[in-house]
């Protein structure tokens, strides 16, 4: 595996449990922020036993941070899951800023950084990345959009967030479809 991809402003990293107060002190100041897009455990315990199901299967779950290159804080976060390899070789994208950090360009960076990575021959070498959107989530449908992420469809019924089945619009990227590197 190569190093970690680094951009400009922000570099990836894989979480630990060592980033367990950060990344709670952090979801806990997100809550209005993410809600009701996106439910993370909001004390250690929680983010510690999430990590033990990310650390159960490292081939197919692998939680990325996105870190500011200024002082390492964390910024947000793009877990890679449901990874397939065989003729799919696919992955399931979920993301999301920390209120702090957001609406400031890191989360665009930081989606190029793991795409690359994970279409990356040398990386995790998938062919496809998906990521499940509600249809009203305006602002994470413009950021795969922007990205060059095609729309495939509704998914209905797909989570259970926010106390309810939510339908997904199911967003893709292939390799064919990966935009050139900025300069
Ligand atoms: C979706 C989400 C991850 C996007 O993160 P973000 O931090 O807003 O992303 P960015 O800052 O990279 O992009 C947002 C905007 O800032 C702009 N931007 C601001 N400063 C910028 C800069 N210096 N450089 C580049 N773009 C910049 C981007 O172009 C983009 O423009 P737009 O508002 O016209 O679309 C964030 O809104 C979020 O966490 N939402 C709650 C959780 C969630 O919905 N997760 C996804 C569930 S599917």
């Amino acid at each position: 595996m190569p190093e970690l991809p680094r951009g400009p402003r922000v570099h990836l990293r894989r979480r630990t449990a060592d980033d367990a107060a950060e990344f709670t002190a952090a979801v806990v100041a997100s809550a209005e922020f993410h809600h009701p897009w996106t439910e993370h455990p909001h004390d250690v315990a929680g983010y510690l036993d999430r990590q033990r199901g990310f650390d159960a299967e490292p081939d197919r779950r692998i939680p990325y941070l996105v870190c500011d290159n200024a002082d390492g804080s964390i910024a947000g976060y793009v877990n890679v899951q449901n990874i397939v390899r065989y003729a799919f070789r696919n992955g399931t994208l979920g993301y999301a800023a920390f209120v702090h950090a957001a609406g400031k360009g890191l989360m665009s960076e930081a989606l190029d950084l793991v795409v690359r990575h994970c279409f990356d021959p040398d990386g995790l070498d998938l062919h496809r990345l998906e990521a499940n959107i509600r249809p009203d989530n305006a602002p994470s449908i413009a950021l795969v959009e922007r990205y060059g992420f095609r729309y495939e469809g509704l998914s209905p019924h797909f989570l259970f967030l926010d106390n309810a089945w939510r339908d997904h619009e199911r967003w893709a990227i292939t390799t064919e479809m990966l935009p050139p590197a900025a300069d």
